[in-house]
C-alpha cells in the first residue's frame, strides 16, 4: 500500500528522535511491501527563522492533502520573545485545530522491562499500569478568547473557557468507542463542582454511558484524580478529559512509564488523517547531543499504522520490537539504571530498526 506522510521535524530535539522514527517507517515499509512518500516540511521555530511564521499555509496543505503527519517537537528559548501569536507552540495549535483533530489519544504502559525506572512503590504497580487518556484537543481554555487589557490603572489578563454539547458528544463517542476495544471502563474527568462547562461535560457524558450500558462509568474530580494517578493507577482503562486538564494529568502520567520519553500520542478527528507525535516537549538542553529517547516517536509510529492506515499487524510489529529491546537491557540515558546497556539515540532507532 502507498501512503504519503507529511514530516514535521520542527525543533531541539524533534530533528533527532524523527530521524530514528523514519528508519522504523522504512524498515516495515521494506519488512511488509508498503510504500511511504515522506516530505518534511519546516515547523515551528525551525519555520519561524525561515518563512517568519510557526506554520505557513503551504505547509499546511501539504499536511492536509497527506495520509499523516509525523512530527517532534516545538519552541525552545530562542523564540521565547517573539511575538506571542507567532510562538512555535501556536503553530501546533493551528495544526491541529486546522486539520479537525479533536481527539489526542495518549496512551500510558508501564513495560514490565522498566519497573524499575517508575518511581511509585511494587505494591502500587504489581496489578499493571495500562490506560488510554483522552484529551479533547480543540477546545477549551486553549482555544476561548484571550485578552490583556488596562482596566483602571489595572493590568486584566483572561482566558475565556468554552465548551459546546457537540465537542463533548464527539470526545465521549471516542471515549466510550475506545473502552469498548479494551477493558470497558471509562473515567471522565471534570471540576464540575465549580465550572459551568465541566457540568456540561458531566451532563453529556452521563447521557452517553446510557447508551452504552455494557461499559463501566465514573466520574471523577480533577483534584482527586491527580491523586488516584499516583495512588491507584490500575483503576484506569479509558480516561477522557477537557483540553487542559488533559494536558497536565498526560505529563504526570508519563512518570508512571518510567520517562516521558517513552509517551506516543495519536491526535485524531473525523477523517483517517491523524497527526502523531511523542508527547514530550523540544528538550533544548540535549538537543544535538544524540542522547534522546526516540521511544515515544517510534511508537507513535506504530499509532499511526494503527489509527490513520489500519494495519495492526505492522503497529505490533513496532510494539513488540521496543518491548523486545526493553527486555534486552537496552536503554537510552533517561531510562538507564545499573545493569543495563546504555545506547545513544541513534543506536536506539538502529536496534529497534533492526529488532523489527
Ligand atoms: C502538549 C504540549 C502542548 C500543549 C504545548 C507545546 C502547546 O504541552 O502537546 O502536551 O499544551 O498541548
Ligand atoms: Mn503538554
Amino acid at each position: 500500500m502507498k501512503k504519503k506522510i507529511a514530516v514535521l521535524k520542527g525543533d531541539g530535539i524533534g530533528p533527532e528522535i524523527v530521524t530514528e522514527a523514519l528508519k522504523v517507517l522504512k524498515k516495515i515499509g521494506e519488512k511488509c511491501g508498503h510504500e511511504f512518500e515522506t516530505e518534511e516540511l519546516f515547523f515551528g521555530g525551525a519555520s519561524i527563522d525561515k518563512y517568519g511564521e510557526p506554520l505557513t499555509d503551504e505547509t499546511l496543505n501539504i499536511c492536509k492533502n497527506s495520509d499523516a503527519v509525523l512530527l517532534g517537537a516545538v519552541g525552545g528559548p530562542k523564540w521565547d520573545n517573539v511575538d506571542k501569536d507567532k510562538r512555535p507552540e501556536k503553530g501546533l495549535l493551528k495544526i491541529r485545530k486546522e486539520l479537525g483533530l479533536f481527539a489526542n489519544l495518549r496512551p500510558t504502559k508501564l513495560y514490565k522491562e522498566l519497573e524499575n525506572s517508575c518511581p511509585l512503590k511494587k505494591e502500587i504497580i504489581k496489578s499493571g499500569i495500562d490506560f488510554v487518556m483522552i484529551r479533547e484537543l480543540t477546545g477549551g481554555v486553549y482555544f476561548g478568547k484571550k485578552e490583556t487589557k488596562e482596566v483602571d490603572g489595572m493590568i486584566v489578563a483572561t482566558d475565556e473557557m468554552k465548551y459546546t454539547e457537540e465537542e463533548i458528544r464527539r470526545i465521549g463517542v471516542i471515549a466510550f468507542d475506545t473502552a469498548r476495544k479494551r477493558n470497558k471502563k471509562v473515567t471522565s474527568i471534570d471540576k464540575s463542582n465549580v465550572l459551568d462547562t465541566s457540568k456540561l461535560w458531566r451532563k453529556i457524558m452521563h447521557e452517553l454511558s446510557e447508551k452504552y450500558s455494557d461499559v463501566k462509568y465514573e466520574d471523577m474530580l480533577v483534584d482527586s484524580a491527580s491523586m488516584q494517578i499516583i495512588k491507584n493507577p490500575s483503576g484506569f482503562d479509558v480516561v477522557v478529559t477537557e483540553n487542559m486538564f488533559g494536558d497536565i494529568l498526560s505529563d504526570e502520567a508519563s512518570v508512571l512509564a518510567g520517562s516521558i520519553g517513552m509517551m506516543p500520542s495519536a491526535s485524531l478527528g473525523s477523517t483517517k488523517l491523524g497527526l502523531y507525535e511523542p508527547i514530550h516537549g523540544s528538550a533544548p538542553d540535549i538537543a544535538g547531543l544524540n542522547i534522546s529517547n526516540p521511544i515515544g516517536t517510534i511508537l507513535s509510529v506504530a499509532m499511526m499504522f494503527r489509527y490513520s492506515f489500519d494495519m495492526e499487524n505492522e503497529a505490533l510489529l513496532i510494539e513488540k520490537a521496543v518491548e523486545k529491546v526493553l527486555a534486552d537491557g537496552y536503554r537510552t540515558t533517561d531510562l538507564f539504571v545499573e545493569g543495563t546497556k546504555k545506547l545513544s539515540c541513534s543506536e536506539m532507532g538502529d536496534t529497534i530498526s533492526k529488532t523489527i
